[in-house]
């Protein structure tokens, strides 16, 4: 839940720097990002993909939806993994950081046609394709480029991960890939072997978020192998890559089971290697794209609490709303998913009773919630400061100005130094864009 250089002492704490001072310095809401747990969970997904297949092993795409901006993609960068971008914003933000536009993977169920001409002409290393539209597309600009465009298809293998249905993305009734039951992955390989523009490189999948066991992984990797033997069976050739997309969960509750790179890695070894011998082939080079897995607990959110309000449930109970400075326009997972976090008490202690509290924010509806239901201190009052963890992930990078609330940043903190690598938008950002 709490990244590894924070310290739950008499103030919460970030590589010893109170959360007072960095609401004093940096102003609330505010996300704070721990560097060093933000390099080593990459390093961690990386490591673990390299030890588990060795020269077998692809590439760790970052998934830059999760959280990106130009000093992240810069420790990308540094780390020498690759990034996964879906809009030619995420891909300026990659170049912009100077990342080798060979380890950029592009995705996206509609990519624009300028958007497929900027990454080609950009040189990226893969374009993951999504329709057959996309095909015809992407061959046309490798060949307006002069280029022969490494691609792998996106297909849906039919599963029903374990998530919350607005996040899951491989069962049958969905936007994007190719679906490989009905037919219309094999149609999507015939149509690309027509294009010398194209390389085909091999498959990708991604079967949703947030999930945390490891069958379903292994049964997309069991399905698109499958094809991977089907295509070498007609075609007499073995297509070299298949990229098994990201997915893996993270702990937003104390009671929640995050999955260890390594656990992963193994199972996703095992299925790939029984199901690769029992199709006679050769184990193709293995990518992975994991996004909350990496950036999710790197970061906390500081709100200081506004006001407080009691109010008498039906049954004669109270409860407690707690206001805190930002609300669903930075945080819409629980609006939008029902998602749950929690939260402490940040910049001192307090020995009074727990009592049930919902944390709201500072927007016009009532789903605006925080947090549904959570026990915190009586005597929390204006003023005092609150930390939820684990929103690093589709936090700041689903932040809206909704109300006309300008998105907070995105401070930076290593070895004791705090410094703001996203800055908070301001009134004349917003009042900027009226003409
Ligand atoms: N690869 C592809 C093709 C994806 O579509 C995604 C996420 C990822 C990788 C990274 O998945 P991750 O490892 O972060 O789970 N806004 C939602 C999550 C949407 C995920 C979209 N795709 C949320 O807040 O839960």
């Amino acid at each position: 839940m709490w990244s590894s250089n924070v310290q739950l002492g008499s103030e919460l704490s970030i590589s010893s720097i109170g959360v007072t001072t960095l609401a004093r310095e940096f102003g609330t809401p505010a996300f704070i990002l721990d560097e060093e747990d933000f390099r080593n969970r990459a390093l961690s997904w990386n490591e673990a993909l390299f030890s588990a297949f060795g020269n077998n092993a692809g590439t760790v795409y970052y998934a830059a939806k999760a959280f990106i901006c130009v000093e992240v993609a810069r420790w990308i960068k540094d780390l020498g993994i690759g990034i996964d971008v879906c809009t030619a914003g995420e891909l300026a933000v990659a170049l912009k950081a100077g990342i080798d536009p060979a380890k950029i993977e592009v995705h996206g169920n509609n990519k624009s046609v300028f958007e497929i001409e900027k990454a080609v002409s950009n040189n990226v290393g893969t374009i993951v394709v999504d329709s057959l539209f996309e095909i015809v597309r992407v061959a046309e600009a490798a060949k307006k480029f002069e280029k022969v465009q490494r691609i792998l298809l996106r297909l849906t293998p039919g599963i029903e991960a374990h998530t919350h249905e607005s996040i899951a993305t491989a069962h049958e009734d969905v936007k994007f890939g190719f679906s490989i039951a009905s037919g219309a992955a094999w149609r999507a390989i015939e149509e690309v072997r027509k294009h010398p523009n194209l390389e085909l490189r091999g498959f990708h999948a991604h079967i949703g978020s947030q999930i945390l066991e490891t069958d379903a992984f292994a049964i997309s990797a069991q399905r698109l192998i499958a094809l991977l033997g089907q295509y070498r069976d007609a075609f007499s050739v073995e297509l070299p890559e298949l990229d098994l997309g990201g997915g893996y969960g993270v702990e937003y509750l104390p009671q929640d089971v995050a999955l260890t790179p390594e656990k992963v890695m193994q199972e996703l070894l095992q299925a790939v290697t029984i199901n690769c011998s029992a199709h006679n082939l050769a184990i193709p080079k293995i990518s992975i794209e994991p996004g909350r897995s990496i950036v999710g607990p790197t970061m906390f959110t500081i709100y200081e609490v506004g006001t407080i309000k009691d109010v008498t449930l039906e049954n004669g109970a109270n409860r407690r709303y707690i206001s805190v400075d930002g609300g669903m326009s930075d945080n819409l997972r629980p609006a939008l998913y029902g998602a749950q976090y929690t939260a402490v008490l940040a910049n001192r202690t307090s020995s009074a009773e727990k009592i049930s509290s919902r944390v709201v924010g500072k927007h016009c509806e009532t789903g605006d919630i925080v947090i549904k239901e959570i026990d915190l201190e009586s005597d929390i009052a204006p003023g005092d400061l609150l930390a939820t963890p684990t929103t690093g992930a589709y936090g700041r990078s689903m932040a809206t100005n909704y109300n006309h609330v300008p998105r907070p940043p995105v401070i930076a903190v290593k070895n004791g130094n705090a410094r703001i690598i996203l800055r908070r938008e301001t009134e004349e950002d917003l009042l900027g864009l009226d003409i």
